[in-house]
């Protein structure tokens, strides 16, 4: 399978001004529902600030990273698309070797395309590569008050609307139940292009995971680490969740010592085999080079079902907690 996976892959690995070594690591080319083709890995920018944007863009794209991964709800918009200027003008990159994507947020759902242009701004881009609907909900509400429905119908077919400009290449969704994904499917005229959701060892979603399986849509994973940095901050992490570390657990530390790999390794090579594409948020160059080291081994089917094992529904981020946010639904 491997193999197979790897057969279309995009050749990556640049020259290092910083001290780091450059590896050209070959991460796999996946294809979307739409067809179209988005790398197995990229870089989450959730807890990336504006002063951390210029440093993390450049080194992903020197240890051979493609994708970056942000939203307009990580307030480092404005800074990601300042380092992409830099980084497209000094030739590390060409705009067409790079991925980016971004999310509508939910207060944005009566207007995507000035959201979209506002996002395309901020980056400084002329596209974006893939855009999703940040969170499935049929309300705009701020501070808990609705301010005014729209159906999913209308966000999607906005949605469309911007990819037909060529606004945007795909359009996919995140965090979205299966029965509002079923509901895109009765009306749309371009199918998403994947759902990104949670998912990591201890939150498997295996229900999910073989419905979109059957739809042959693509899934990808956000927090594969099981981290709970922001969480914490926020405060927003159930009390039952705060012992979880996924990097201390003794079943991936053993396997770690098994295969002589990190703990962050074992664990991305099991997405890897798992649902296939996925986005760590990286900030400390290690990581960085750690993590692009993952396709070339290979977990054995015994393993990966040992750590499938480890799921126990953590729902690490979960904004129900939040009362700002507990009209997101949150079902299978
Ligand atoms: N609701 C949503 O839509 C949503 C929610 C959460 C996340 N996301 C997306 O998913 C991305 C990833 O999620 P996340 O950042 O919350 O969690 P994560 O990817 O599970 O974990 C990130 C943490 O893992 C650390 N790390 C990375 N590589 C490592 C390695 N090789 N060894 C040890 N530690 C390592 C990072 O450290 P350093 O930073 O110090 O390198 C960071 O603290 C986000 O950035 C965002 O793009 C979306």
């Amino acid at each position: 399978m491997q193999q197979q996976q790897m057969s279309q892959q995009m050749k990556v690995g640049g020259k290092s001004s910083s001290g780091l070594s450059s590896k050209g690591f070959n991460i796999p080319m996946r294809t979307l529902g739409d067809g179209n083709s988005i790398p197995a890995l990229g870089l989450g920018t959730l807890n990336m600030s504006s002063n951390e944007a210029f440093n993390c863009i450049s080194m992903a794209f020197k240890s051979g990273y493609r994708l970056i991964d942000t939203s307009p709800v990580y307030g480092n918009e404005e800074a990601i698309g300042a380092a992409l200027q830099e980084c497209l003008k000094q030739g590390l990159v060409k705009r067409d070797e790079i991925y980016v994507t971004s999310k509508l947020w939910i207060t944005d759902r009566n207007s995507v395309k000035d959201a979209v242009k506002k996002s395309l701004k901020a980056l400084r881009l002329d596209y974006i590569d893939l855009y999703m609907i940040h969170y499935m909900t049929p309300d705009i509400v701020k501070d808990t008050l609705m301010i005014e429905r729209v159906s999913t119908q209308e966000v999607w077919r906005q949605m469309e609307h911007c990819k037909d400009e060529g606004l945007i290449r795909s359009i996919g969704v995140m965090n979205c139940p299966v029965v509002m994904f079923l509901e895109i499917l009765t009306f749309c005229e371009t199918k998403p292009a994947l759902n990104c959701l949670e998912m990591h060892p201890y939150f498997t979603q295996d229900e999910a995971m073989s419905f979109y399986k059957k739809l042959k849509i693509p899934v990808a994973a956000f927090s594969p680490l099981a981290s709970h940095e922001n969480l914490k901050t926020l405060d927003l992490l159930p009390e039952s969740f705060k012992k979880l570390d996924l990097m201390s657990d003794t079943l991936i530390k053993d396997l770690a010592k098994k295969y002589g790999k990190s703990p962050a390794q074992i664990v991305l090579n099991w997405h890897m085999h798992h649902e296939q594409i996925f986005f760590p948020g990286m900030r400390e160059e290690n990581h960085f080079l750690e993590n692009g080291e993952i396709f070339n081994f290979d977990l054995s089917q015994d393993d990966l079902k040992k750590i499938s094992g480890l799921n126990r529904n953590a729902r690490l981020f979960d904004r129900i907690q939040d009362d700002n946010y507990s009209y997101i639904p949150y079902w299978l």
